[in-house]
């Protein structure tokens, strides 16, 4: 393959995608979506942005210590500090870069660094060197870029050339820019900037306008050849680039973007995209383009009778090429072990013994509420596996008496550190019962903040998928999962998942949690 056509594909959604409020995941969810990001076949992985917290710096050093393939990529901003935090975690990978960002536009200039031009440059050379000096790959960003008067952002990227960046991403940080502006921005910096051969010029873009990947698009049709995305699309505010969108029009129309392509392993792509979604608890839209529930599913009789005469009437993309299951009957209550590790490595997950255990038990359990079992009760199964704790809490048993006229009344029993609790409570709803009875037995403080329910497939007996997100004592947002074929126990066991993400790394973690757990 020509490698001046490959795009690179850089993935934020570990930084930009967590950044946004209510994505946050913890440390070893990070280090699931990289191994994910890494199957996918991403080139470069941002980890995180480690001078922000000791979490992040932490998760960032995980995955570069344990993710092999992807360039590992950490975000700093243009002073020492943040460069250092950010070097250090990056120290175990294999291959690793430094993003260097600091703003350059007008608004930002005045109001936000309140600096001039010539100090702008002379900070982001200098930082450049600094970093050049410590890691081989230095990325440099000229933040608000689509913003940037152009022939200061040329000086700017020329002088960053000098200083030793091999790779120029220009943001459009608020999504500003449209496709036809941001083409002709990429071009007139292949046109000005004298070193341009020396980097590889990368875009960044948001999505406030639903702009994002047509820009990115318009972007590589000038010459970009790095586009920074997320799974999913998530991101600040509106969000990114969503990545299997910009994939896919890539590989779907070689015609446009004259046989560029990328190295992701497109088959993947479903797979991040639900894992994505159950460990930041954001929901794809059903008409999500290339992932949502719908991108495949053809409603009126017209596109179906096209369909069945020759799929390409309606169909540009087949959904198999992107991983999409085919929801298949797979099995049933009398499988066994082995029927299910092979339908399991068929979908593209290896478990080792344990984990194997773990969910055969969790599949029987599901088999004997449900008849037909699906690929996408299975992927359900193993994402709550993923993203489970050691559980403090366990729900043990419950029961509810319900009565149109009457408030509902709930008993729940529970495993706490192996003493079994009892209580019982009502409240508007059997939902709200059941939390309402939690909080007292467990005496618990928290807020829920959100609170969504999928079915996982189709027909009456299918598993509800319970998201929801809850404030713990420390004021950040936490995100649970439950699963079951009834709605009032998915909804308690993803209460439960998040009491118990909150008891296990709360920030009471030193001796006892803030729960008592
Ligand atoms: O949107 C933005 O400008 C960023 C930079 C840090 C690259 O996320
Ligand atoms: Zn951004």
């Amino acid at each position: 393959m020509d490698d001046k056509k490959k795009i690179h594909i850089f993935d934020t959604t570990l930084r930009d995608g967590e950044q946004c409020p209510g994505a946050s995941m913890d440390e070893k969810s990070k280090l699931e979506v990289a191994k994910q990001l890494a199957d996918l076949g991403v080139d470069i992985i941002e980890a995180g942005f480690p001078i922000t917290s000791p979490g992040d710096a932490a998760a960032v050093k995980r995955i570069a210590r344990e993710v092999r393939g992807p360039v590992i990529c950490a975000l700093a901003r243009a002073v020492q500090k943040d460069m250092d935090t950010a070097l250090e975690a990056l120290k175990p990978a294999k291959r690793s870069r430094l993003h260097v960002f600091i703003a350059t536009s007008e608004i930002h200039r005045k109001h936000k660094l309140n600096k001039a031009k010539e100090e702008i440059v002379r900070i982001a050379t200098s930082s450049v060197r600094y970093a050049r000096e410590r890691i081989e790959q230095v990325e440099f960003s000229p933040e608000d870029a689509s913003r940037t008067e152009p022939d200061f952002l040329c000086e700017v990227v020329e002088a960053v050339i000098d200083a030793g960046a091999s790779v120029i991403n220009i943001p459009d940080t608020v999504g500003y820019t449209t496709p036809f502006e941001f083409e002709a921005l990429i071009k007139t910096l292949f046109a000005n900037v004298r070193n341009i051969d020396r980097a590889v010029i990368s875009v960044h873009c948001h999505n406030d306008l639903g702009l994002a990947v047509a820009n990115s698009l318009a972007a590589v049709r000038a010459g970009a050849r790095q586009i920074e995305c997320t799974v999913n699309g998530i991101g600040e505010r509106a969000g990114n680039a969503a990545l299997e969108e910009v994939v896919m029009a890539l590989d779907t129309r070689p015609d446009i973007f004259g046989g560029l392509y990328t190295s992701v392993n497109k088959k993947e792509i479903c797979k991040a995209s639900r894992l994505v979604s159950a460990l930041t608890g954001f929901v794809v839209q059903p008409n999500k383009a290339v992932v949502g529930r719908n991108a495949f599913t053809h409603e009126s009789g017209i596109h179906q009778d096209g369909l069945l005469k020759l799929r390409k009437t309606y169909e540009i993309m087949r959904p198999e090429d992107v991983g999409f299951g085919e929801t298949q009957l797979v099995l049933g209550k009398h499988s066994g072990r082995h029927a299910l590790e092979v339908r399991l490595n068929k979908l593209g997950y290896k478990l080792d013994e344990k984990e194997l255990d773990r969910v055969f038990a969790d599949f029987k359990v599901l088999a004997d509420r449900k008849k037909e079992v699906f690929d996408d009760d299975l992927v359900a199964l193993l994402e709550n596996r993923l993203v489970s704790v050691p559980s403090a809490y366990q729900l043990v048993a419950w029961s509810a008496s319900l009565d149109s006229s009457k408030k509902p009344q709930v008993q729940l029993k529970l495993k706490v550190r192996g003493k079994t609790l009892t209580a019982s409570g009502t409240g508007s709803g059997p939902v709200d019962a059941c939390y309402k009875t939690l909080d007292r037995l467990l005496k618990v403080r928290t807020k829920l903040l959100d609170y969504q329910i999928r079915s996982v497939t189709v027909g009456k007996d299918a598993q509800g998928e319970v998201t929801v997100k809850v404030q713990g004592p420390d004021g950040k947002p936490v995100t649970g999962l439950g699963l079951s074929t009834d709605v009032v126990e998915a909804s308690v066991k993803a209460y439960l998942d998040a009491l118990n993400k909150i008891a296990h790394s709360g920030p009471a973690r030193k001796g006892r949690t803030a729960y008592g757990v």
